[in-house]
């Protein structure tokens, strides 16, 4: 099924819910924006790793929120980077760090677009990298149309990198992490309307109704690989970045987050890598 069901308002729902949460996001220890300020890299190592040298690629950073990653990716030395989300307050901040950081709209540039109109929204027809995730599809109805979206603007030669959190989170408990609490395959919207945010749970919000969904790995996988895409690894990670679940412990000295030593592991998050053909001579 590619079209999912979705409440009629999900689309204003949720860009009223992040609008909001922009300037919170913007102070909050979370995002620490100082530190970035000062060339602190909010890419985890895993990311860093796996997406290589950047230097000199064009890249697109697809729910790009305030732009940090997307930045980061222009110290790493891509040539061109481009931010694109639908939440114009976050696309604002992201233009102001980048102003403040020297880059110019020729290398650092950012749209304010909803994902599935990107391929008319973005100044270029395709990018070397185009990166994405980090809580970027659950706000995503259909994925195969995503994939699509995807596949038309990854150069010929070039690749996707995704990192996600892992849809079988979506289905345990909240407390252990131990036991199946939910439908991993339930294919109905998630609609939550909980205060405050993942930055900062106690901060006082007024729009909150949110609407979300799960997409389970092999639908994901699924979707690029129709979209024309060939997959070239798809990692699944013992850890993730919050805390998610009760029995989390944060591991000092890194961003991650794991589950006790004695809890038999569950993966926690997942990143893939998948490249378009080069172009034929
Ligand atoms: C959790 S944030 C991504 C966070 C990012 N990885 C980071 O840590 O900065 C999700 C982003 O997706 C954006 N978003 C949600 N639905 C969207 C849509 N349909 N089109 C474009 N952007 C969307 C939101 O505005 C938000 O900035």
């Amino acid at each position: 099924m590619a079209h999912l069901p979705a409440p009629d308002d999900w689309r204003e729902a949720n860009r009223a819910m992040w609008d909001e949460r922009v300037p919170i996001h913007l102070t909050s220890d979370f995002y620490d924006l100082d530190a970035f300020r000062a060339g602190r890299d909010p890419l985890c190592d895993f990311q860093a790793d796996e997406l290589g040298d950047v230097t000199g690629k064009s890249v697109l950073h697809l729910q790009c929120h305030i732009g940090l990653d997307t930045l980061s990716l222009a110290r790493r030395g891509a040539s061109h980077v481009v931010g694109l989300d639908f939440s114009a307050p976050a696309v604002e901040a992201a233009r102001d760090l980048a102003a403040e950081l020297g880059y110019g709209p020729d290398r650092a540039c950012f749209v304010a677009a909803d994902v599935y109109d990107a391929v008319e929204a973005v100044p270029d027809s395709a990018y070397d990298i185009v990166y994405t995730g980090i809580g970027a599809l659950c706000w995503l109805p259909d994925i195969v149309r995503w994939a699509e979206t995807v596949a038309a603007l990854v150069a010929p030669g070039g690749f996707l990198y995704l990192s996600e959190f892992h849809p079988l989170v979506d289905a345990l408990d909240e407390a252990t992490a131990s036991r199946i609490a939910y439908d991993y395959f339930n294919r109905e919207p998630w609609i939550d309307e909980t205060p405050g945010t993942y930055a900062d749970t106690t901060a006082p919000t007024s729009c909150n109704r949110r609407v979300e969904w799960q997409h389970p790995l092999g639908s994901v996988i699924s979707a690029l690989a129709a979209a024309g895409l060939r997959i070239e690894f798809l990692h699944e990670h013992d850890m993730t970045l919050f805390q998610r679940f009760g029995s989390l412990q944060p591991e000092a000295g890194t961003p991650y987050y794991r589950l006790p030593p004695d809890q038999p592991r569950v993966p926690l998050m997942y990143s893939l890598r998948a490249s378009k053909p080069p172009a034929h001579h």
